[in-house]
């Protein structure tokens, strides 16, 4: 009920769905929450005030449902990459009956865009419980969550009225990337130089993220290739994987395609045996350490027939155009901050097709905006 009052006060600005609307916001939506943790003079993170040691940290454990996860999932890649902390993670479903071994003092680290997800709570509650310190990744920020937790940190992304998550997850990355920062630079693994650098990528995410929207039309060819399919495979490697992830979810909920995703390397383990002209794959590959590896998984099913749709940037285009049907090219960023624009498209993607299949874009069917029950 809250959802729909706030709704009628919001308005789509225009645009035909909430869910567009909510895509074109990306931009703003980066650049503002980026605007409370970094300080643009001195290009430094600056963290909230924490009731404890970040330096202190033993080890994190991440939990959330739904997009939020993936977005915790990224987090765990960039932790451990950058900041050197052991970072367990699991959905909150789980995470709460897991009962696992937590030391005392660790960080529990909560993401959640309504801040009342029944299982994302409960997993609060059992961390708390457990004498870790709760810090919570909310878009709502005078929710159940933020008033158990020990610190808040905010995405500012605005009331986000499609069910289907979009600039939420932008946010939550937008967040997670500067607690990584923060963590590195308290772990002492973060120099001025490089930390400038990292901030640098970060804040220049808003205009390139602008220049998505210029790949509109690829998209839409994408789309027509989609919309015509009855399984899809998404695929992606390292922080690509929860990408995929997120677009394979994205899929399901509003075109209700099957959509299923694989890290590139687990591909052939399983669904390279589902792979035929009428699959088609759509994978994340920017450019970067992991480029050559995903292409080649890329080849293998291509050499199945499988028809490759690829989300990559300026620089990883060229080879890839020589394999694929349909390349879409953003601009090329930080490797480190390559997630965070690589999930526009393909939530772009999922949009489009929801149009061509003619779906209750905003209001899937059976799926609520937040689950507050068990
Ligand atoms: C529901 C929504 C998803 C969302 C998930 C978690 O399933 O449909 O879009 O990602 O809940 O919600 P939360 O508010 O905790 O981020």
């Amino acid at each position: 009920r809250l959802t729909a009052l706030i709704a009628a006060s919001v308005g789509k600005d225009g645009y035909r769905h909430y869910m567009e609307k909510e895509l074109h916001e990306h931009p703003v939506v980066i650049g503002q929450t980026l605007q409370r943790l970094i300080d643009p003079a001195t290009r430094r993170v600056v963290m909230p005030e924490l009731p404890f040691d970040l330096a202190a940290i033993p080890r994190a454990v991440v939990t959330a449902c739904g997009s939020a996860f993936y977005a915790g999932m990224i987090g765990r890649y960039w932790i451990e990459q950058y900041a050197r902390l052991p970072v367990d993670i699991d959905v909150a479903s789980e995470m709460r009956y897991r009962n696992p071994p937590l030391a005392q003092g660790g960080l529990g680290l909560l993401i959640s865009q309504s801040g009342e997800t029944a299982d994302t709570l409960a997993a609060l509650r059992g961390m708390r419980a457990v004498g870790q310190h709760i810090v919570s990744v909310l878009n709502v920020e005078q929710s159940t969550m933020a008033r158990e937790s020990d610190a808040v940190l905010g995405t500012v992304a605005g009331p986000e009225i499609s069910v289907a998550s979009t600039k939420a997850f932008t946010a939550q990355l937008s967040v997670l990337a500067c607690l990584t920062i923060a963590l590195a630079r308290a772990r002492g693994l973060m120099d001025g130089a490089m930390e400038e650098a990292m901030v640098t990528a970060l804040l220049d995410l808003p205009s390139k993220a602008t220049e998505v929207f210029e790949r509109h039309d690829e998209i839409r060819r994408m789309a027509t290739i989609v919309a015509e399919a009855r399984d899809v495979l998404y695929l992606g490697r390292g922080a690509m994987f929860p990408v995929a992830l997120e677009g394979a979810l994205k899929l399901k909920e509003i075109t209700y395609i099957h959509a299923e995703a694989y890290a590139a390397g687990e591909m052939k383990h399983g669904p390279i045996s589902l792979i035929d002209s009428s699959v088609p794959v759509v994978a994340t590959v920017p450019s970067g350490p992991l480029f050559d590896k995903t292409l080649s998984n890329l080849q293998e099913a291509r050499a199945r027939g499988g028809r490759l749709l690829v989300f990559t940037d300026m620089e990883g285009a060229p080879r890839l155009r020589e394999i694929a049907e349909c390349v879409v090219a953003i601009p090329t960023v930080d490797e480190f901050v390559a997630p965070i624009l690589q999930t526009i498209p393909v939530q772009i993607l999922a949009y489009e097709v929801a149009l061509l299949k003619g779906t209750d874009v905003d209001q899937p069917r059976n799926l609520a905006k937040s689950v507050t029950v068990e």
